[in-house]
């Protein structure tokens, strides 16, 4: 179940506890805490505060998608909250390097994302730092929206560009029964899922269904 990674984002918050209780039943080993800035995407969520909450309640592995301007800010904050990982995006700061170098001090998994307008080859650089590669096949900023048509080439793109490396070519947005195939044949080998999830509240079912149209992917 460890290629199907759940996004809070589209989780009952006023249920989370119990939600994340759920996952961890199923057996979800990482869940994908979506941070909006309302700057860098049109949309807010959460912040630190609701890592700390969740944090007391899991030892499930926290990936944080920083969705904010100047992460680099940030970092020691979403670190001391509890996340396992940090993500940021390439398109949000002027210091990537510097971002990835200080997550690395903090030892823990470090990782980098590109919106669908963002070419595949301005991750190369920062290959030889990376943990993770999340390609946005979404424009960041809400859930629930359509898997991004030029996505299968860009996953492609991306799985040769980081083959031979121990890199996760991790996917976020527009994941559900009608993507997942298709998205993991094309080299995608993990895969952020939010709405598919936790629609109509059957996480049980959702993930279910989910992992076993990934089995038959691969
Ligand atoms: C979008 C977020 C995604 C989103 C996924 O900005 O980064 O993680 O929550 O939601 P779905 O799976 O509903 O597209
Ligand atoms: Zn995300």
């Amino acid at each position: 179940m460890n290629r199907i990674t759940p996004s809070i984002l589209a989780a009952d918050f006023l249920h989370l506890s119990e939600n994340i209780q759920r996952l961890e039943k199923a057996g979800i080993e990482k869940i994908h805490l979506d941070i909006m800035d309302g700057n860098f995407v049109p949309n807010i969520s959460f912040g630190p505060m609701i890592i700390e909450q969740i944090r007391k309640v899991t030892d499930l592995h926290l990936e944080t998608h920083l969705m904010i301007f100047d992460p680099e800010k940030w970092i020691d904050r979403f670190v001391d909250a509890g996340s396992d990982a940090i993500i940021v995006h390439l398109e949000a700061t002027n210091h990537p390097k510097n971002c990835l170098e200080k997550i690395g001090r903090l030892k823990i998994d470090k990782g980098i994302s590109i919106k669908p307008n963002t070419h595949i080859d301005k991750i190369k650089a920062f290959l030889p730092m990376l943990d993770i590669v999340l390609l946005m096949t979404v424009f960041p900023g809400f859930g629930g929206q359509a898997y991004l048509s030029d996505s299968n080439r860009r996953i492609e793109k991306l799985r040769k560009t980081i083959d031979g490396t121990p890199v996760d070519l991790a996917i976020d947005g527009g994941i559900n029964t009608e993507t997942i195939e298709q998205a993991i044949r094309a080299g995608a080998n993990r895969c952020i899922a939010g709405s598919a999830v936790f629609r109509d509240g059957d996480i049980e079912t959702n993930l279910i269904t989910l992992k076993n149209l990934l089995d038959s992917a691969f």
